[in-house]
Order: structure tokens, then C-alpha cells, then sequence
């Protein structure tokens, strides 16, 4: 079994085997890695209940396949590069050696402060190495890391570490992000004062404030890791315990905790990442995403690092000082392979050309998009102005839900097409639905994007309610994983990814739920009701759009507007701000009371001409009102 597809020939025979014998196709891609007891079954499953077992009694450690498996051959070889937010200060280099000596210790300090395996540990830090440290340290000694995006407010942390009831916090006093800084550490003493579950806190100097420390909660990542051992056996682990909760948003509720576990999503990200980015031994591989969401889970941290890679850390903005940063750190460290969003491709593409042509950028080979559609004239922008017409475009489409990349090119080995994620990787089955549930076999026409067989990354649960995951994800279409993803194949059966066809939108490659929106907009004491679309925007993808119905009549429109951002960034955080705000009398609703989102959608895009039919409509007024006060 060759763990690495060279050839399209190569990649059509992978993945018929896939389909034909799944177990004995990723049976024989797992044995490469260390286990401490081989697995009796490879696979166990049914969509139904569901339940999804991957290398059923395997145990193993996922940091000793990622870390000591290197350590003969690859322990001076550079682990991570970790590059500033500040281009002035020194960049960070760890070898595999360092980087798991440094695990080592850091797990030792976990369990010196009373983390026991299968503790939930909230990781809410900036991009600094101790970040990885902390998450690999976690995997380490066997407890459950949930990392949550240090944009979110401390009452969205609050809500992930109640959610998880998490023992213990790992953060920083602050952190840099472009020219701001910005305090941790208060957002997370906010947030736990809501937060019984939570015993310790460790926190990391980044900017050197001196926070307040709580007496016997409050300790010092410094002081602490200063009396850890380096030696620190890797805990036995069962394939099928769980290494990560990421939470991440749905059409309805909270945000649900996605729980990935040891063995599948292991030799998953491992087998993706070789084959999607075409990994050479010496490449330096840099994935731009925050390891707050899954692509800085599955592509900064655990694919390169089970793969031997060097994988760049980059703490900042990429626009600041100015909007050719990623090509100053691409030519500084000759990056190879370059993995973005869309959304920064195009906030640099608007701020000119001129910055992309004052690199050389002559390392890079390899390019990737991932998070959401990509426009036609950001791919050849990304393809013309950075790969100078040389480099493949990976177009990478996957969920949180998914662990990894499951549609997408592999660079160079099958071809690019703009805006398509183009195919299914080996193991992965993809259907096409109508709304009915009937399977399309035509090319060209739109249909829900499901999944017919399990793969070794996908999720196994939402923790602690297990009915919610099998009622968001397999309960649409029987016997099918649903991903809330609309596409089309065209006559190659190059898939095309439309977008989330529920009240998911995607703001900058992040998702949010409408409904999540709308709660935290409605916090407003003035606030009577709310709807929140997503519309069509130049940079982010997705804009927010919110109609709000006010208590009494409006005196001081601006005032009011503020105080709908302040909830909005108290709730969720800066991130969910609404692009645009609109005051309403009333919303299209049915006459069973449901708001007709179709219509919301329509108008807040500018196309009102198809409407469709409004007289069922409990008050067909309002739409013309709304219509004629609608913000573009
Ligand atoms: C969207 C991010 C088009 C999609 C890895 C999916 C994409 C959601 C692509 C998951 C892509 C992701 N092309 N759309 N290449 N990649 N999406 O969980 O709507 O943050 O359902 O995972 O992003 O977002 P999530």
C-alpha cells in the first residue's frame, strides 16, 4: 500500500480499492504507524444510531506517532517555524528533538496540577508555539483538549467550558493581533466566574502584563513547566477514546462540542495531508488558519507533524504592517506550501497587486484555499499573482464535523478547476440528493451533499448528547451523513460546492448559526425580534444581514445600532458583528409564525424581482415596507 498517489492512474486505483475494500484500504495505511496493541476489526458502523468505531481495539498515542516516531531519522529537522505578529521580533524554531521534550514536560505539568486522562482542558491562547505545545501535550498524557478561538467573548467561552465541564483553562495574560493588543486573561476570569467546573488555570506570558492570579487557581505557565520532568511516557490510548471536542455552530441552539477520537482521525489527517499537498520531505508547509478551528487542528498541528513535516505557526494578521505579510513570511522562510481562505485572498487582492509583486515568492510549489467557496477571480488571482502560474490550487472541502479534507484536488497529481473542490478523496463516497431524498445521477444539477460510507476522520459524537448529533447529521436522509452543503458535479464528476443550504452562514470562512445571532441580538433590552441572513459580500463571503423589530419606537437610530454590535460582540464576539442592520415594524411570516427566510434572503441580496408568492403571508405589507428599506 503506497501512502502517497503519484499519478492520476495511481489515484483511480486508490480509490476503487477504497471503495471496494475499505477495511483492507485503510487497514494497510495504518499499519505504518506505532501501536501499542493492533486493532481486532478496522471497522465497525451504522448511520442509524449512529456509531462509528475506527481500528476497534487499536491502542496507541497520536503525540507518539507525531513526535517520538520522528525522533531516529527526523530529531533535528525542524518541527514548527513560529513567525511573530511583529515582523521585528525573533522568530521561534523548534526541532522534532525540542518540540517533544517540550510536550513532554508540558504534559508532565498537567498532570501536576491534577488533570487526569479524559479531563476536558479549554485551550483559549494566541498562535504562539505553546499553543500546539498545549494541545499535543493534552494528546499526550490522555486528556480531551477543547480549543476555543481567542476571538470568541468570555460568555461564548463560558458556554464551551460548561458545555465540556472542563477542568482545567490553559491561556495567556494577552495577546498581540496586528496593532492591537489584547487582554486573555480578563476574558477568561470573566468567563469563569461563571464556570464551577474549571480548578486551574495556567496561564502562558505573551505580552507581559502581569495579570491578577488567583490564589489556588491562577498558576504560571513559566514557573511551572520550569519543574516539570522531560520524560513522559505516552498514555495508552484506545483508538476510540476521545482526543478533541471543537465547537462549532449549527442552523439551531449552541454551539455543539464535534468529538473526534484517537485512531481514525490519525491516520486520516496523516493520509490527507501527504496526498492533498503532495508533502516532500524537505518542504516547509504553512497553513495560514488559527488552530481555533479544525484547519489549524487537522493542517498546522496533527497532519504535518504524523507526516514529519515543518509546519509555520504565524501569530498575525495578514494585513498588517501591511497587506504583503504573507509574502514577506513566504520569501523569509521559502515556504513551499501555501494554505489559505479565500476571504484573505481577496481583502489582499483589493488592497493591490503591488504588494503580492515586491516578493519573489520563487519557493512556493504548492497553493491551497479552504472554508468556503472560492470566486472565480480570487482563484485566478491566487493562481496568476502568487503561484505565478506554476503552482496547483488545492481547493480543499471539509467541515469540523469531517476531521479532514474529503473533496479536493490532489496538487498537481489530478487537475485544478476553478471554484470546483473537484474530487472525492480515496475512501470517501459522496452522494447527491434532492430535497426528497432522491439520489441525482445527472451532471450539472444542484443536490444536498451527502455521504454514504464512514471514513476514519469523521466526527463520532456531539458531546454529551449523542441523539443531537444523530439528529443534526443522519437524520435528513436514512442511512446517509448529511453535511448541509448544497453542490453539483459536473460530466468528470468534479464536484462544485454551492454552500450551506440551512441557517448556517459563512463570514470569512467562520460559521455561524442565524440563530446564534439572533439570541445574542435580542439581549438588547430594546430589542423585540430578530432575523439574521447571510447576503453576498466582496470579502468576507457572506455578509450579516439583520432585520430587527424594536420595543417601542426608535429616538436615536445610531445609539440603538451600537447597542446591537456591543450584544452581539458581549454574546459571540467581534467576529459575528452584523454587516448591516435594518429596522423593521414586522417580519414575512407565515401563518403558523415562521419567518420566510427565502424572502429575508432575497431582499438583503437586492433581488426583489422573484419574490415568489407573498399572499400567504400573515401580513404581505410588511415585505414592501422591508423592501423599500432595505440597506445595500
Ligand atoms: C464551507 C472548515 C466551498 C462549507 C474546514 C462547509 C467550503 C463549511 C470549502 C465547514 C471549500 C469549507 N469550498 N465551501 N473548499 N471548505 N467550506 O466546519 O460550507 O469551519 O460546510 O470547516 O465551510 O466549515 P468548518
Amino acid at each position: 500500500m503506497h501512502t502517497r498517489i503519484r499519478t492520476f492512474e495511481e489515484y483511480q486505483t486508490a480509490y476503487q480499492q477504497s471503495v471496494e475494500n475499505p477495511e483492507a484500504f485503510w487497514g494497510a495505511l495504518a499499519e505504518q504507524f506505532i501501536w501499542q496493541k493492533k486493532w481486532d476489526k478496522v471497522l465497525d458502523w451504522n448511520f442509524e444510531e449512529p456509531k462509528v468505531q475506527w481500528f476497534v481495539n487499536g491502542k496507541l498515542n497520536i503525540t507518539e506517532n507525531a513526535l517520538d516516531r520522528h525522533l531516529k531519522e527526523r530529531g533535528n529537522k525542524l518541527a514548527i517555524i513560529w513567525e511573530p505578529n511583529d515582523p521585528k521580533e525573533r522568530f521561534v524554531r523548534l526541532t522534532y528533538r525540542e518540540l517533544h521534550e517540550q510536550v513532554c514536560k508540558a504534559a508532565n505539568m498537567l498532570k501536576a496540577q491534577g488533570v487526569k486522562k479524559g479531563d476536558r482542558v479549554v485551550i483559549y491562547m494566541p498562535m504562539i508555539p505553546e499553543l500546539a505545545i498545549s494541545v499535543l501535550a493534552c494528546a499526550r498524557m490522555g486528556a480531551v483538549h477543547s480549543v476555543v478561538f481567542a476571538g470568541f467573548s468570555s460568555s461564548s467561552l463560558a458556554d464551551r467550558i460548561n458545555d465540556a465541564q472542563a477542568y482545567a483553562v490553559i491561556t495567556s495574560d494577552g495577546l498581540y493581533r496586528g496593532a492591537k493588543e489584547i487582554p486573555v486573561k480578563r476574558v477568561v476570569d470573566e468567563a469563569l466566574e461563571h464556570c464551577p467546573s474549571v480548578k486551574r488555570v495556567i496561564v502562558k506570558e505573551r505580552v507581559g502584563w502581569k495579570p491578577r492570579m488567583m490564589e489556588g487557581r491562577d498558576v504560571s505557565w513559566e514557573a511551572e513547566i520550569e519543574k516539570a520532568d522531560k520524560n513522559c511516557p505516552a498514555e495508552v490510548m484506545d483508538a476510540e477514546d476521545m482526543l478533541f471536542i471543537l465547537y462549532t455552530s449549527g442552523s439551531t441552539g449552541k454551539p455543539k462540542g464535534v468529538v473526534h477520537t484517537c485512531g481514525g482521525y490519525m491516520v486520516y489527517t496523516d493520509y490527507t495531508f501527504r496526498n492533498v499537498f503532495q508533502y516532500e520531505e524537505s518542504d516547509i508547509y504553512w497553513c495560514t488558519a488559527d488552530i481555533g478551528w479544525v484547519t489549524g487542528h487537522s493542517y498546522i498541528v496533527y497532519g504535518p507533524l504524523l507526516a514529519g513535516a515543518t509546519t509555520l505557526m504565524f501569530e498575525g494578521v495578514p494585513t498588517w504592517p501591511d497587506a504583503g505579510r504573507f509574502w514577506q513570511v513566504v520569501d523569509k522562510h521559502n515556504v513551499n506550501t501555501f494554505y489559505t481562505a479565500p476571504t484573505a485572498i481577496r481583502s489582499l487582492m483589493a488592497a493591490g497587486t503591488d504588494h503580492v509583486l515586491s516578493y519573489s515568492l520563487d519557493s512556493l510549489k504548492i497553493l491551497g484555499s479552504v472554508g468556503e467557496p472560492i470566486n472565480e477571480e480570487a482563484w485566478h488571482w491566487y493562481h496568476i499573482h502568487v503561484g505565478k502560474e506554476k503552482c496547483p490550487i488545492v481547493d480543499t472541502w471539509w467541515q469540523t464535523e469531517t476531521g479532514g479534507i474529503l473533496i479536493s484536488n490532489l496538487a498537481g497529481v489530478t487537475p485544478h478547476k476553478p471554484a470546483h473542490a473537484t474530487l472525492p478523496l480515496p475512501g470517501i463516497q459522496p452522494v447527491l440528493l434532492t430535497a426528497e431524498g432522491k439520489e441525482i445521477t445527472e451532471n450539472e444539477e444542484e443536490g444536498l451533499l451527502c455521504m454514504k460510507f464512514p471514513w476514519p476522520g469523521m466526527l463520532r459524537t456531539t458531546y454529551g448528547d449523542h441523539e443531537r448529533c444523530r439528529q443534526t447529521y443522519f437524520s435528513s436522509f436514512k442511512g446517509l451523513y448529511f453535511t448541509g452543503d448544497g453542490a453539483r458535479r459536473d460530466e468528470h464528476g468534479n464536484y462544485r460546492i454551492i454552500g450551506r443550504v440551512d441557517d448556517v452562514i459563512n463570514v470569512s470562512g467562520h460559521r455561524f448559526g442565524t440563530a446564534e445571532i439572533e439570541n445574542a441580538i435580542n439581549q438588547c433590552i430594546h430589542v423585540a425580534e430578530s432575523a439574521v441572513v447571510g447576503y453576498p459580500h466582496e470579502i468576507k463571503g457572506q455578509g450579516i444581514y439583520a432585520y430587527v423589530i424594536t420595543r417601542e419606537p426608535i429616538t436615536n437610530e445610531e445609539n440603538l445600532r451600537g447597542e446591537i454590535l456591543e450584544a452581539v460582540v458581549k454574546e459571540i464576539g467581534k467576529i459575528a458583528r452584523p454587516d448591516k442592520i435594518q429596522f423593521v415594524s414586522g417580519l414575512p411570516k407565515t401563518r403558523s409564525g415562521k419567518i420566510m427566510r427565502r424572502i429575508l434572503r432575497k431582499i438583503a441580496e437586492g433581488d426583489t424581482s422573484s419574490l415568489g408568492d407573498t399572499s400567504t403571508l400573515l401580513d404581505p405589507n410588511v415585505v414592501d415596507e422591508i423592501k423599500a428599506g432595505a440597506i445595500h
